[in-house]
């Protein structure tokens, strides 16, 4: 797959499950916590902490992004890394306040095992030390063994920025093989070994300046699955500078 017959896929399949096709907005956000969109789910930010009604529960976008500063600062990462960019594509299905756990996670299984045919043998799984209920769905509901799936802390937390949305994410590793690092999967593995390529962010609060954690009107489903590296995958290339988007 290239890099647009990838994108085409990520769309039609969620479309064919309800999701509105939103266009990528512009690098520069309408947010003033932020200089550049930083994630897929920036532009639908008044929509997660109710400042705004969306038109649609469910959306799916292909949204550029920077990562050049702030929490999200990958700049210094570019050239170290096979993996990281400053400006890279994300692909992300959403939900506001409509579904949450027990559909984000089988949707994202099925497109990486059933349309992207990426080996089981290769995936690994990772939830947020608290979060029980997306263990057991990984394990009960979509079969995920239990010896695949491990538990992680502040990794396993998205924000956006030093305020607003966040919550506990959950997040599909591919492993390059043994020859790019230490086993162990991603909780101790090394970590040019098992590649973060999906996150699940299970949106539940807004931050506040002061630190308040403010509940979300509605449970809400972000999700950052990054294209470049995904690309790396089906390439079977071992870099983001060796996919066919570059
Ligand atoms: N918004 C989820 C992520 O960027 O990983």
């Amino acid at each position: 797959m290239n890099a647009k017959e990838l994108r085409a896929a990520f769309v039609e399949f969620f479309a064919e499950r309800g999701h509105s096709k939103v266009d990528s907005s512009s690098l520069i956000p309408h947010d003033n916590t932020l200089l550049f969109t930083n994630a897929g789910m920036v532009p639908f930010k008044t929509f997660f902490v109710g400042d705004e009604t969306p038109p649609y529960d469910r959306a799916v976008s292909i949204q550029k992004c920077v990562r050049a500063g702030g929490i999200h600062n990958d700049l210094d990462e570019v050239g170290r890394t096979t993996r990281h960019l400053t400006f890279f594509e994300m692909m992300g299905n959403f939900s506001f306040g409509d579904y949450f756990k027990s559909d984000a996670i089988p949707f994202a299984w099925e497109f990486v095992t059933g349309v992207l045919k990426l080996d089981v043998d290769r995936l690994w799984v990772t939830v947020h030390l608290t979060d029980d209920e997306a263990e057991a769905i990984w394990r009960d509901d979509v079969g995920v063994s239990p010896d695949r799936i491990q538990r992680l802390d502040e990794d396993n937390w998205w924000r956006m920025a030093d305020t607003g949305p966040n919550g506990p994410c959950s997040e599909i590793f591919y492993d390059l093989g043994a020859e790019y690092g230490d086993d162990g999967g991603p909780a101790h593995g090394g970590e040019d070994r098992f590649i973060e390529i999906w996150n699940l962010v299970f949106m539940q609060f807004d931050q506040q300046a002061d630190g308040e954690q403010i509940p979300l009107p509605k449970p809400s489903i972000d999700t950052g699955a990054g294209l470049e590296r995904i690309l790396c995958v089906l390439q079977g290339v071992d870099s983001v500078f060796g996919t066919d988007e570059f």
